[in-house]
This record gives C-alpha cells, sequence and structure tokens, in this order.
C-alpha cells in the first residue's frame, strides 16, 4: 500500500520517528517534510495511506502541518490517515487533550490511529527565549509532581504506533 509519512518538527526528534516509521515500512513509504515543502506541491492522489505527525510547541502543533491539514481536510476523509503529535507532556490526559486540540474532530474520528510520541529537549539547539520556557515548564511539574519523561526509544516508540494497523 503506497504510504506517505508527512512531518513536522524543529530539532529533529519528529524528523526521526518519521524516518523509523518509513524504515519500518520499507519500499511503500515516501518521506515528505512539510516544513521544506509547500502543501500544494505534495500530490496526494495516488496514495493510500498517510501518517501524519508533528511536534508541539505551546500547545500547538507546528504551522506547517495546520496548513497540510487544512489544504486537505476533504481529501484525508476519503484516505486511511494516522496522526502523531510529538511532545513532552507526559500524562496520558493531557496528551489525549493535546490530540483533542490539535487534530480537528471529524479528522480525528475518522484516523485509524491518533499518538502522542515521547519527545526530547535538545537544550544545546534551543535560543534563549526557548531555554527560558523549558526552566518554567520544569519548575511547574516538578511543582505538581509530575515525572520527567525519559528518553525516548525511536524504534520501539515508532514500531508501537504502527502495530495492529500498518504492522501486523
Ligand atoms: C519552547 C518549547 C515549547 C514546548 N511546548 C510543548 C508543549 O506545549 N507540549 C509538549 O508536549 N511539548 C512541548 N515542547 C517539547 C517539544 O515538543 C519536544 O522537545 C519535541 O521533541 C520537539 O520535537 P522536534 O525535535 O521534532 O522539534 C516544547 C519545547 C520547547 C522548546
Amino acid at each position: 500500500m503506497k504510504t506517505l509519512i508527512l512531518f513536522s518538527g524543529k530539532y529533529g526528534i519528529t524528523a526521526a520517528y518519521a524516518r523509523e516509521m518509513a524504515a519500518l515500512l520499507g519500499d511503500e513509504a515516501e518521506l515528505v517534510d512539510l516544513t521544506v515543502c509547500k502543501p500544494r506541491t505534495v500530490s496526494i492522489k495516488d496514495v493510500e495511506r498517510l501518517i501524519i505527525g508533528s511536534a508541539v510547541y505551546a500547545g500547538q502543533a507546528r504551522s506547517p502541518f495546520k496548513k497540510f491539514i487544512e489544504t486537505y481536510s476533504r481529501d484525508l476523509m476519503q484516505k486511511k490517515v494516522m496522526f502523531f503529535l510529538c511532545g513532552l507532556t507526559s500524562t496520558e490526559v493531557d496528551q489525549q487533550q493535546a490530540i483533542q486540540n490539535i487534530i480537528p474532530e471529524d479528522l480525528r474520528n475518522h484516523a485509524q490511529k491518533t499518538g502522542f510520541l515521547p519527545g526530547k529537549m535538545q537544550v544545546e539547539k534551543m535560543n534563549f527565549f526557548e531555554r527560558m520556557i523549558l526552566k518554567m515548564v520544569e519548575k511547574a511539574q516538578e511543582k505538581d509532581g509530575v515525572p520527567p519523561m525519559p528518553e525516548p526509544d525511536i524504534k520501539a516508540e515508532a514500531s508501537a504506533f504502527l502495530k495492529d494497523t500498518v504492522l501486523r
């Protein structure tokens, strides 16, 4: 089945998940980095399944992800689709809330699967502003007793996400 894996991240973890999924699917999958491709330049006509992912920043998906699903919302309702978000929200309730806030209801209900995959902070790549936000988030989480997210196992998470829908 021809599958497009489309993703938008900033510092490489969402891309790493997308690449891992493509490797697991082999020849049937093609990767598209939405951050560098305009939505209209992506042809989904002959594609049977789309796996669409975004990193989460300040509770939002990246704008190339938003633009893509806005542009193709009708077409996506005719295809097999799966969505994944990548972020550091660690509780199941908050992850489901993020999925609900970010993925429009009709697409969410239509999707074969929606998932929240664990992200990673790469402090060395962040700008000053992002480091400040990180410190604030860490303090708030510590205060609320939220445990920090462990280092993600990209391969294991990607294959668990594909299991039972794409991989048997
Ligand atoms: C400024 C900033 C804001 C963030 N906001 C959120 C957030 O609202 N929710 C979340 O789950 N993760 C948040 N994160 C964590 C990122 O989603 C995480 O680092 C992810 O791995 C980034 O993916 P990328 O490497 O593909 O860009 C934030 C990170 C930064 C630096």
